[in-house]
């Protein structure tokens, strides 16, 4: 019997679960129930106990339970996140996954956290990463595929968040190319992917997602750029639900793509939440830089841009420029 099974059992049943039905259901004593309920009122859960009753779970409004058990208790993937690794603080998910990764661990572990002293972003940035407010998680896979066919997972991602996201918001949510997460034209998430491969053949691949959760104020150097999903009208939102729907929606995607190692089968819904498109964009491109309008992605993840000097389309990989949008952040 597991603690997040109790909790799951009694968040669906809304109402008293009997002392004696969990007894029977996992087979063990009423002092092992008790001890549970114990250990979840320990961790944070307000459960009333009434003699002929048994066990209710009272939801407080806004609470934000983050735990191993509460996020365990709200998953419902068959693999991904299935092996769990829940830390108060760490230097950075990515290298806790990339350590687990390297130790053996199968595809599909996760690490989350709640605060992180050296989180990373891209290209070399910082990811500032306080206590109690955000969500910083890394998911391990190990891809059979080619090691060029993996760079669309870091999209894969950012249309499975997404997805999650607008379960928990009113507001619209989109993508910027390629792979952040925007409300109101601010960003709400953040992707790092890192990969460890051979020529040809992958050992892993780190997928890293930081979200502006309950953050009720973004720096002031930010605010511009930033925001969280509190701010954007979801109010307070439990983490560990976000969590798991985050990680269900990664693994029907995934799945779409695993079947032949190809995003063509998510292209058309990828496109549907890029903000950029239609856009006008400005393209960093190390050998000089131009305006166009953006017109999408292909199965490479490519973004297809149409130059405004000469009409000619561009087709720009993630890696090597950036794209801004021309009046501000998209
Ligand atoms: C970006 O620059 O937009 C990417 C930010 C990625 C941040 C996440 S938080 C969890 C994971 N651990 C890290 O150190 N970085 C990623």
């Amino acid at each position: 019997m597991k603690n997040e099974e109790i909790l799951r059992q009694l968040r669906d049943a809304g109402g008293y679960v009997s002392g004696q039905e969990l007894c029977e259901q996992y087979g063990v004593s009423r002092t092992a129930v008790w001890k549970a309920i114990r250990q979840l009122e320990k961790d944070g859960y307000v459960i009333e106990a009434q003699n002929n009753k048994g066990y209710r779970l009272v939801e407080k409004d806004g609470a934000d339970i983050f735990t191993k058990v509460e996020i365990e208790s709200h998953l419902d993937t068959e693999w991904i996140g299935r092996e769990l690794l829940f830390l108060k603080e760490t230097t950075s998910t990515n290298i806790d996954a990339k350590n687990l990764a390297e130790k053996g661990d199968p595809a599909g572990a996760v690490v989350v956290a709640d605060m992180q002293t050296a989180g990373r972003g891209r290209r070399g940035r910082e990811w500032v990463s306080p206590a109690g407010k955000d969500i910083y998680m890394s998911l391990m896979l190990r891809p059979q595929c080619r090691p060029e066919k993996a760079s669309v997972l870091t999209l894969v991602m950012a249309m499975s968040v997404l997805e999650a996201v607008q379960e928990f918001v009113s507001q619209t949510c989109g993508i910027k190319w390629p792979n952040d997460i925007v409300i109101n034209n601010k960003k709400v998430c953040g992707i790092l992917t890192e990969m460890s491969a051979e020529l040809d053949r992958i050992h892993y691949v780190i997928i890293g997602v930081g979200i502006n959760v309950n953050q009720e104020q973004i720096a002031v150097e930010i605010q511009d750029k930033a925001t969280s999903l509190c701010i954007e009208g979801g109010g307070q939102i439990r983490r560990a639900a976000l969590v798991a729907r985050v990680l269900h929606c990664f693994e029907e995607n995934y799945a779409i793509f695993e079947k032949d190692w190809d995003f063509s089968g998510l292209v058309d819904k990828y496109n549907s939440y890029l903000v950029n498109r239609g856009r006008q964009v400005r393209v960093l491109d190390p050998k000089g830089a131009y305006d166009g309008i953006a017109k999408g992605i292909n199965e490479k993840g490519e973004l297809i841009v149409e130059r405004g000097d000469d009409g000619k389309i561009e087709l720009v990989y993630a890696g090597e420029v950036s794209v801004r949008g021309i009046y501000g952040y998209v």
